[in-house]
């Protein structure tokens, strides 16, 4: 026999292993969905250090040598597989087990750390949860297939090493440094990150390209204190106002955003690319609709997915100043505020895009208001390699898995430390996940299709086998 045909026998009996299993990986997954690991709350701080020695403990039981490197935030894991071959394919797997804040807590139907598989109309049997899909049902797409590829060969076929982080929801503040000091420890041929979408519920994709951000807060002062507006209203500055006016000029009718020199940079996609995303006929109504919403309103002169994946975003993510309470209060309050994100493609750079915001903010500021920010920072878009070996391979594991191929699509969102594998470690990434549109990632009652959860281990056991080809 030959070692393909031998690879592939050994594929088949891991994936019967998946199945049979497939209650105890559940188990496992409830296990550390149970555990509160919200990274923005410093009360949750035990909690983040649990679920890093949780994974650290998995990994172990697997066959890793794990290491949970303190930070001064949280954990950082690390596991390694050597493949006995010293010339066998070394891959790093990235993932994280930090979750999103959990609030409006009353609009969960059960409490957000209770996983439970609930039947869900669209989707059939979904498992509920906070982190069920963002990141660590998605993790633990791979954890169970590497357990599986153990448990039914005795070792994986390539060597493996895995990282994951606690802090990606909240900044990632300690990686910059973690990545320096532990450069070459993590250093591998690729990075395979299972953190985004499938096309669609019956159509996997491999995420080729991802925003970058752009984050800033700002507050407008104007009155030493906050006034009386009867006694005051007319002549006095009201910092909302100015705030309101000041952010109320960042779009034109068309949706472009207006601070100067945003778009410089930015080259459009090729024809060939608009040719192809034309050709996925994405459903923008089915999209919007299951949000609630109905009609596009980004740049009129660009297609629903360029406006998702190519273009450039202005959001302002909050607002707030005065008096919010019950009932009214007659006041102009001394102050306003606002936190902002940009969504960035690649040619942009996150500080002249702040730089741009800033001077856009300072040349709009109403006489007696006095700006001051906060919070700046950023990471670039990213684009990556199709071309390399590793995405041929994992295309054609998709293919058998879904019996379909797999979409080369775009991604709205950002993954921070992927540009840094890159610019640090000059490593290329794959981005394969099995997440879904109406997941409600950092939403209320967020999900994981279970078939997305079973289909995701499948995939990665049959992609973990064909880089050994
Ligand atoms: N997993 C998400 C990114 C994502 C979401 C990819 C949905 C594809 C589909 C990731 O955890 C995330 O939330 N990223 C943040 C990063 C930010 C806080 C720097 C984002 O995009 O807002
Ligand atoms: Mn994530
Ligand atoms: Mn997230």
């Amino acid at each position: 026999m030959s070692d393909i045909n031998e690879e592939q026998t050994s594929v088949n009996a891991v994936l019967a292993q998946l199945d049979e299993a497939q209650q105890q990986s559940l188990q496992r997954l409830f296990e550390w969905l149970r555990i509160p690991s919200i990274s923005a709350d410093p009360a949750y701080d035990d909690a983040c250090k649990e679920a890093a020695d949780w994974a650290a403990r998995q990994l172990e039981e697997i066959g890793f040598s794990t290491t949970v490197h303190p930070t001064t935030g949280k954990p950082m894991v690390v596991g390694h597989w050597r493949h006995p071959n010293p010339s066998a394919r070394h891959v790093l797997f990235y993932g994280h087990y930090d979750v999103q804040p959990v609030d409006p807590l009353e609009l969960w139907e059960k409490p957000p750390f209770e996983p439970h598989i609930a039947q869900n109309p669209l989707n059939g049997p979904v498992i509920v949860a906070r982190g069920a899909n963002d990141d660590k049902g998605q993790v633990m797409t791979f954890l169970e297939a590497c357990r599986a590829w153990r448990d039914e060969t005795g070792s994986l076929p390539v060597s493996i090493s895995v990282f994951l982080e606690g802090e990606e929801e909240s900044g990632s503040h300690s990686l910059p440094a973690f990545l320096k000091s532990h450069g070459d420890e993590l250093k591998a041929e690729y990075v395979l990150v299972c953190d985004t979408t499938q096309w669609d519920r019956k159509t996997p994709a491999v995420t080729t390209s991802l925003r970058g951000i752009a984050h800033i807060e700002l507050t407008l002062s104007g009155p030493k204190r906050d006034l009386h507006s009867g006694v005051f209203g007319g002549p006095a500055l009201n910092p909302i106002r100015a705030l309101t006016y000041v952010l109320g000029g960042l779009f034109d009718e068309n949706g472009r955003i207006q601070i100067p020199g945003f778009y410089d940079g930015i080259t459009d996609p090729t024809a060939e690319q608009i040719a192809q995303w034309q050709a996925l006929n994405f459903d923008i109504a089915e999209f919007l609709g299951e949000a609630g919403l109905s009609q596009p309103a980004g740049e009129a002169d660009r297609s629903p997915l360029e406006q998702l994946w190519s273009r450039p975003t202005a959001e302002i993510n909050g607002i707030w100043g005065g008096y919010t309470g019950e009932g009214n209060k007659t006041v102009i309050p001394s102050e306003a505020s606002a936190k902002l994100t940009f969504r960035l493609v690649p040619g942009q750079d996150p500080e002249r895009v702040l730089d741009g915001f800033k001077a856009f903010v300072a040349e709009r500021l109403p006489v007696d208001s006095r700006v001051t920010f906060k919070n700046a920072g950023g990471t670039a878009a990213l684009s990556s390699d199709t071309t390399h070996p590793i995405m041929r391979q994992i295309a054609s594991a998709l293919h058998a898995e879904w019996n379909v191929a797999p979409v080369f699509m775009g991604c709205g969102a950002s993954i921070p430390v992927v540009e840094a594998f890159k610019r640090e470690l000059e490593m290329d990434t794959a981005l394969v996940g099995f997440g879904l549109n109406d997941d409600g990632v950092h939403s209320p009652n967020e999900k994981f299709n279970v078939e997305c959860f079973t289909k995701g281990a499948r995939s990665w056991a049959r992609i973990i086998g064909k880089l050994a080809e």
